[in-house]
């Protein structure tokens, strides 16, 4: 173990998200309204839940994601599909019960996101890489959308960013839902093989290819 007071030890300390030896405090569980109010979930996807089909593969999976978000906390599981079938809309509401159900406190990202913001620290020399990725680490659900978007196979510095986050948040119990447009080939070559061992152990990966395309639906609807 690194001295106590040293600062390497600080700095390690800081880069995990429970250092403290306090038992964490009882929030009150947010409505919706004040969930949305303090949320980084576009409006597109701000559903009420009578405008969400109640029925279909849909419904049952929302709902058995559900029960793992509470019951296997450190999950990793990826909504894999064709665009439109759903998946982001799938995952805020997993969002949505985390937050106002269960009382977790959660975070709306993108891969795009993930790599803007941690490039941003560059220039920055208030912000370092390292206080960038515990905001990725610390909410106890995280998603991360269209997570396998193209550059991941390209850039090394994003990579092994995004495995640092998954890695941590494997380690610390807190789970993660991913997005992805991939086929099953490409999703497999371009995720780390350690990302996907650790998904197979909970959480693991839905394949949406036979859900209706949400889009279509919508706009004959209306
Ligand atoms: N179960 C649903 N019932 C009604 N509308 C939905 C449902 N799921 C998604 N939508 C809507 O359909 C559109 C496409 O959904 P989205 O989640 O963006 O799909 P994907 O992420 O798979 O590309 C969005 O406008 C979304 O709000
Ligand atoms: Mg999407």
């Amino acid at each position: 173990m690194f001295d106590p007071n040293s600062e390497i030890h600080k700095r390690m300390m800081a880069s995990l998200p429970d250092h403290t030896e306090e038992p964490p405090k009882e929030k009150p569980k947010p409505t919706l309204q004040e969930f949305w109010r303090g949320s980084d979930v576009p409006t597109r996807f701000r559903r009420d839940a009578y405008s969400l089909s109640q029925f279909g593969q849909w419904n049952d999976k929302l709902n058995a994601l559900k029960d793992k978000l509470r019951v296997e906390p450190g999950m990793i599981c990826v909504l894999r599909g064709p665009r439109g079938t759903g998946k982001t809309q799938l995952a805020v509401e997993l969002l949505k019960h985390a937050a106002c159900e269960l009382g977790l406190s959660t975070l709306f990202t993108s891969a795009r996101d993930i790599q803007l913001i941690t490039t941003s620290s560059f220039k920055d020399k208030e912000v370092t890489d390292m206080s960038v990725l515990q905001e990725f680490i610390k909410p106890k659900v995280l998603l991360i959308d269209e997570f396998d978007w193209q550059p991941l196979d390209k850039s090394h510095y994003f990579n092994s960013n995004l495995f640092y986050i998954l890695d941590k948040r494997y380690a610390w119990c807190r789970s993660t839902i991913l997005t992805s447009n991939a086929t099953v080939e490409e999703f497999n070559s371009r995720v780390d093989p350690g990302i996907l061992s650790r998904m197979t152990e909970s959480g693991g990966r839905i394949d949406c290819d036979n859900w209706a395309n949400q889009r279509i639906q919508r706009r004959i609807k209306n």
